[in-house]
């Protein structure tokens, strides 16, 4: 009995084992943080603010990065918003394409719990987390400013906005036009819509020229960088008698960055409005980690003219650089750590595939004793407890049969040992019941009884039943001290000394260990 649990217990431990090594091995790392980027349109801007978070998120092995650009459609920016919090997002980053149509789903974001940075465009909520920008008011009045010293003063100005109802486009109208209000030689002759993009800037201005014929424009402000170049664009056809300053926003790095095309001419003037995906991200990361963190964050800024261009552009470029290497390294580094993972699963399905082979070998191992047990329980049962008298096998003769080759005449051997198992035992069973009260009995005088030798008297019974000729005999006196003690009125001592035992306390004690209890409680 107390085998048998443990074998249980033994299988029920290799099975768990082996269960966790698999579970382990299969278990996904799970990132810790999920953060929805919701970028308002797509362009070298927002594209080199998001490489900036993801770059960022390289450094934290915790973080997985959500983006969704609207494409400058506010309704699209909503589906995708409520889109990125039900796909179970922790935290929002959004750019709202403008100020009021996307608040909504900002709302609804926030208030499911969902922390939400609001970056670089307003929105008209009070529903919000953290907000983080460059002062653009500020951007527009300091580029007036500068038009105003390049022009003395005095000139004819035109203006191409950003997209109608985006916080940047209505802040850096404000701006310029404060900062112009106190020189009344500057006039502003156009004030063209545009929507961020190029194209915009390009057909508002080829349109307007097309209107006026003799323009006489000394400056175009874009609101921001493409928008500017846009414009250059279409005024390109007229450079022989006209040749405006064009400034924008934005002064990107990098090769179609702001920076570059002041250093080539395309641009008269232009302000770094930071992208600082980085910090972003980072800030991210403080609301999510519990850490303190600034409800408002304004970005410095910077004018980038003629004169510092070209050191600007030296060390944005220097700054491209290093940042294309460690892309590079990053690239190399999640390589390695893929084949380590790739490996790791292999190892573990490894480790997983033998130890289910183990298992079933053990399994199939103890099913084979239990079998044998069960086989050898039963036959000491039968000899014991049932009155068996079986009939002899019949032994045919098989005069003529050819010499059978020596692995099959072993198998015959066993097979003719299990088919005279039943006679054999009920004749041992005579010869220990004839003798079951006798104290002095021996093995040898057993082995006498069943006209065999003392050493193949053990060897037969320990391979039929398992147990040992002595361990037989004493197994049957205790049944039958066990039989008496209930079916008759005789003491303990009585019975004792009639199955041959000459001291009742080691009856005693040998029937306690047989049945668990003690004769005298029967
Ligand atoms: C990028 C951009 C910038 C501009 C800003 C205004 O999408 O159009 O060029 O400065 O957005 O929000």
């Amino acid at each position: 009995m107390q085998n048998r649990m443990e074998k249980r217990l033994l299988i029920n431990y290799v099975i768990g084992i082996i269960c966790a090594v698999l579970l382990f091995s299969c278990a996904e790392k799970k990132p810790k943080y999920i953060i929805g980027v919701s970028q308002c349109s797509e362009d070298i801007w927002r594209n080199w603010q998001n490489s900036e978070m993801k770059m960022e998120a390289n450094f934290h092995d915790n973080v997985e990065l959500r983006f969704a650009s609207a494409l400058d459609n506010s309704e699209r920016q909503i589906q995708q918003i409520d889109s990125l919090v039900d796909s179970g997002i922790q935290l929002l980053i959004v750019a709202p394409n403008q100020l009021s149509s996307v608040s909504p789903a900002i709302d609804r974001a926030y208030d499911k719990g969902i922390p939400v940075i609001v970056f670089e465009r307003k929105t008209d909520s009070q529903k919000y987390t953290a907000f983080v920008s460059a002062d653009n008011y500020e951007m527009g009045r300091l580029m007036g400013e500068y038009i105003v010293s390049r022009l003395g003063g005095k000139g004819k100005v035109m203006e191409v906005l950003g997209l109608k109802g985006s916080s940047p486009a209505d802040e850096r109208h404000k701006g310029f036009h404060d900062a112009i209000a106190t020189f009344p030689q500057i006039e502003v002759v156009a004030e063209l819509q545009g929507d961020w993009t190029e194209e915009s800037g390009f057909e508002s201005v080829k349109t307007w020229l097309n209107q006026h014929p003799s323009p006489q424009i000394d400056c175009v402000f874009g609101h921001n960088d493409r928008m500017a170049i846009g414009a250059r664009k279409a005024f390109s056809p007229l450079t022989a008698h006209l040749s405006p300053l064009f400034c924008g926003i934005d002064g990107l790095p990098g090769k179609d960055g702001g920076i570059q095309q002041v250093r080539d001419s395309l641009l008269s003037a232009s302000y770094i409005y930071p992208t600082r995906g980085d910090q972003l991200l980072q800030l991210a990361l403080d609301i999510l980690d519990g850490k303190p963190y600034p409800k408002e964050t304004m970005l410095t800024s910077a004018l980038v003219t003629p004169e510092n261009a070209k050191v600007l552009s030296m060390e944005t470029d220097e700054i491209v650089r290093q940042t294309e290497k460690l892309d590079l390294l990053h690239e190399k580094a999640s390589g390695y750590l893929q084949q380590l993972d790739t490996q790791r699963t292999i190892t573990y399905l490894a480790i997983g595939v033998i130890g289910l082979l183990l298992v079933t070998l053990v399994l199939f191992y103890l099913y084979h004793l239990g079998k044998e047990s069960i086989r050898r329980e039963r036959v000491v049962n039968n000899l014991w407890n049932m009155d068996v008298t079986p009939t002899p096998p019949v032994v045919e003769e098989h005069p003529e049969e050819p010499e059978a080759p020596a692995e099959e005449t072993a198998q015959k051997e066993e097979e003719k040992i299990k088919d005279e198992e039943p006679l054999f035992i009920v004749q041992f069973k005579k010869v220990v019941e004839a003798n079951l009260a006798n104290s002095d009995i021996s093995v040898d005088d057993l082995a006498a009884g069943m006209n065999l030798s003392r050493v193949q008297l053990y060897r037969k019974v320990k391979a039929i039943t398992g147990s040992t000729p002595v361990e037989l005999l004493r197994t049957a006196r205790l049944n039958r001290g066990y039989q008496l003690l209930l079916k008759s009125d005789k003491t303990v001592s009585e019975v004792a000394y009639e199955i041959g035992f000459s001291a009742p306390s080691y009856f005693t004690k040998c029937f306690k260990d047989e049945f668990g209890i003690s004769p005298s409680n029967l």
